[in-house]
């Protein structure tokens, strides 16, 4: 025995730190059962992290004054729509994650980095392929689940094909935020939808909408997701850009927009409950983020905020809800104090509300269980 310890050599002694040191970076990444594993994260531009600086599209927010609240980037524009971080980021953060995920079509998405999840969000996108055509370009869920499919190889790369599937099925979070362009930049704006649109029923539409849903998260399930949440629509009849545009008071909402969210809410919840039942080992979370935002903009003194109508950047009408913020925007000088960062999208402030929401929450915000229970959920 003695004889074998002294006879450790330099080498030996490195050889040793290096196997340490591959463990505890693995360890943190992919082997213990602390701090969430991988996020990854679907849907529109609420959680794009700047998928669309790489596409020609006119849905872009990679211009300033995005960005001047998000410290990793020293307030520089990142592609996201909102001046500092997304509900993802911050869900990150606060379960553990070095790092934020970055977005698919970023080339530094590759290897080890993809431990920590990946973004495939992407401004304007939906749960239809024709939701968004008025970007010309963006990446729909359909293409997003077919980007995952490839991440999924990726990872089986870095971890082994065992490990890889334990990590995605166990360490991993699937979100998913959608629909809002569907009823937006789709069934609400005939003119540009396909024809059919114009004489589809509000039911047909939704049927529409949660079929397709179903095979974009049976896919998912397919290639070893398990731990899913999936965010309802938000109140969308109350954001500066449909109370402009409808010359509202600061207090009121637009009435069919909100009304089709809560239908198809309500549809989404059904849809979750069927496949908890039919898909086994998995887990959708319901989070209510319409009850949670509606909330927000109702008692917005309450939470700190002096206005939940007006656009901290924007410009056109009474809420400076009109034109999407950029470098020729008017800027808020509190942007703690505002609701909304642009006419579509929450601030920092507000996603951080929502996000602590979310993370903590009771089963009326997020069923049935919140965020941290499910980053534990299954785990010994
Ligand atoms: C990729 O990583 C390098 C090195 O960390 C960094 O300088 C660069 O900005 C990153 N590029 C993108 C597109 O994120
Ligand atoms: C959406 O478009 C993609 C490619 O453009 C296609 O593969 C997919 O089948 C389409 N989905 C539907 C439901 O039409
Ligand atoms: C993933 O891609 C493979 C081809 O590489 C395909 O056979 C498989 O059906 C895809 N899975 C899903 C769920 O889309």
């Amino acid at each position: 025995m003695a004889m074998e310890y002294n006879s450790c050599t330099a080498a030996c002694v490195g050889f040793v730190l290096l196997l340490v040191f591959n463990q505890s970076y693995l360890g943190n990444a992919a082997d213990q059962g602390q701090g969430l594993g991988a996020s990854f994260i679907f849907g529109d531009s609420l959680v794009d992290a700047g998928n669309n600086n790489y596409l020609p599209t006119l849905s872009k927010a990679n211009m300033v004054p995005n960005g001047i609240d998000f410290k990793a980037s020293g307030g520089n524009p990142t592609g996201r729509f909102t001046n500092g971080r997304t509900i993802g980021d911050i869900v990150g953060e606060e379960l553990g994650q070095p790092n934020y995920a970055l977005p698919y079509l970023s080339p530094n998405a590759t290897g080890k980095a993809l431990l920590v999840g990946v973004n495939y969000a992407s401004g304007g996108a939906g749960i239809l392929n024709a939701t968004g055509r008025i970007f010309i370009n963006r990446v729909g869920m359909d293409i997003q689940v077919d980007f995952f499919n490839q991440t999924r190889k990726q990872i089986d790369k870095v971890l082994g094909p065992s490990k890889a599937k334990e990590y995605i099925m166990k360490r991993s979070i699937f979100s998913v935020t959608a629909g809002s362009n569907d009823f937006l930049n789709n069934y609400l704006l005939p003119v540009l939808s396909i024809g059919t649109r114009i004489s589809q029923s509000p039911d047909a539409f939704l049927d529409d909408l949660i079929s397709h849903f179903r095979v974009q998260l049976t896919r998912l399930y397919q290639l070893d997701a398990r731990k899913f949440v999936i965010g309802s629509v938000g109140p969308i009849g109350c954001i500066p850009y449909q109370k402009t545009i409808n010359q509202l008071n600061p207090d009121q909402c637009v009435e069919l927009p909100n009304k089709l969210a809560l239908q198809y809410n309500g549809r989404l919840k059904g849809l979750l409950a069927e496949l908890n039942k039919n898909l086994p080992g998995s887990t959708f979370v319901y989070a209510n983020v319409y009850d949670l935002v509606m909330d927000v903009i109702t008692n917005y003194e309450k939470y700190g905020f002096t206005t939940a109508s007006v656009a901290c950047c924007g410009n056109g009408g009474q809420y400076a809800g009109i034109i999407p913020c950029g470098p020729q925007s008017s800027l808020c000088e509190d942007r703690l104090m505002h609701v909304f960062w642009d006419p579509y999208h929450p601030s920092d402030a507000a996603n951080l509300i929502i996000a602590k929401k979310l993370l903590d929450g009771d089963t009326k915000i997020i069923y049935p269980m919140n965020l941290r229970q499910l980053r534990d959920h299954g785990l010994v």
